[in-house]
């Protein structure tokens, strides 16, 4: 009888009531697999100031991991954990390095959050140009007849200027094409033919800010994308355009944009993400009108859920069944020799 493939999710996953908050996350399959493949899975203990300690991950063969951090302290000395999968495609809270050291693969879930992130830009953006906040603070303060100075503005053959053509980029893209705008995109690593093929025009970053009306961002932080929308930059848009950010806050410099959106050199901004999650209760952004923000959570939905722990399961099962894991950040763990004879002693066990 080979060992169980064990596998720990991370505690915050549940509420303190002892739910799981997200809902179904697909881990019917994974009790499933208790039958078929031998994989039995449970809770870790929680997360000592956010970090997942060695002796949390101790006897583990792969985590499913939402947000605690796993540094090198914890992986250094797991002799049995091969795999870190993430519940999401960020994952700056997983010490890529370490883990690639340990022979530990990490993956993301980009299919769980293609689709429920692009449709949250979308829901940002028609909010924004259908003033959706402003009517609903209308109604409430019984100024039903100031309607008219609230005019909003359509989408429809205005332009869309996607910085980040990538998983979610794209998405976004395929989503507004029915409403009928031009879209361009800046991103230096996206592949012009299937830009063009989709009619998608790459242009330059600021060439995307003169134009746009939507500027939507989608990129991924990295240090050259910190601060990529600085004061020089959000200074070249038009005074009747809106940011969307439903990347990451530091690729916009937030101080810049709050002042640009206070002096109305825009005409507004959501915000799924901000430089400081939870932003300080006096941060001026929070009391500007033209700005409608949300808590990182846009996009949480049961799609979003379902899909994430689907991704996270698939490479939690086929890991355990001796094959290679799709999306992992790491594939050169692969290489690695105690990855490579798990893989090996996996194939064996499940045959
Ligand atoms: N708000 C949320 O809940 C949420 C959820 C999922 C992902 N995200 C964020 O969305 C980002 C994008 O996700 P994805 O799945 O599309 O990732 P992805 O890796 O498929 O796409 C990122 C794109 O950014 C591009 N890029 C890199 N440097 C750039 C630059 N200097 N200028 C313009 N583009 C640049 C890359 O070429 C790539 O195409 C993630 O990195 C993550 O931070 C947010």
């Amino acid at each position: 009888m080979p060992e169980p493939f064990r596998v720990g999710l991370t505690r915050d996953f549940l509420t303190d009531d002892g739910r799981i908050g997200w809902g179904d996350i697909g881990l019917s399959r994974l009790d499933e697999a208790a039958l078929d493949d031998g994989v039995v899975w449970d809770f870790l203990p929680a997360a000592e100031d956010g970090e997942l300690a060695a002796a949390d991950v101790a006897g583990y063969d792969a985590l499913i991991v939402l947000g605690p951090r796993v540094t090198a302290a914890t992986v250094a000395d797991a002799d049995r954990l091969s795999l870190v999968a993430r519940f999401g495609v960020g994952y700056d809270n997983v010490d890529v390095a370490a883990c690639t050291e340990a022979g530990v693969l990490v993956t993301i879930t980009p299919d769980g959050v293609r689709r429920p992130v692009a449709v949250s830009a979308l829901t940002l953006l028609l909010a924004l140009s259908h003033r959706v906040l402003d009517k609903d603070r209308l109604v409430r303060t019984g100024r039903w007849n100031d309607k008219l100075d609230h005019m909003g503005v359509s989408p429809s053959g205005r332009t869309l200027g996607l910085i980040g053509w990538g998983n979610i980029g794209r998405e976004v893209s395929r989503l507004c094409e029915p409403l009928g705008m031009t879209q361009l995109a800046a991103d230096p690593y996206a592949d012009p033919q299937a830009a063009a093929a989709r009619g998608v025009e790459l242009v330059e970053l600021e060439d995307l800010l003169a134009r746009a009306d939507f500027a939507v961002v989608t990129c991924a932080l990295t240090p050259q994308t910190h601060h990529l929308l600085d004061a020089g930059r959000l200074a070249l848009m038009k005074p009747t355009a809106f940011l969307v950010n439903v990347a990451r806050g530091p690729i916009v410099e937030q101080s810049a944009l709050t002042e640009v959106l206070a002096e109305r050199r825009i005409a507004g901004a959501a915000l799924d993400v901000l430089e400081a999650e939870p932003p300080h209760p006096d941060d001026p952004l929070l009391s500007l009108p033209n700005v409608l923000l949300a808590p990182h959570a846009i996009a949480w939905t049961d799609e979003l859920a379902l899909g994430n722990g689907e991704g996270a399961i698939a490479a939690v099962l086929d890991l355990a069944s001796g094959r290679e894991p799709a999306h992992p950040v790491n594939p050169q763990a692969l290489d690695h020799p105690r990855l490579r004879a798990r893989i090996r002693h996996s194939r064996k066990a499940v045959r």
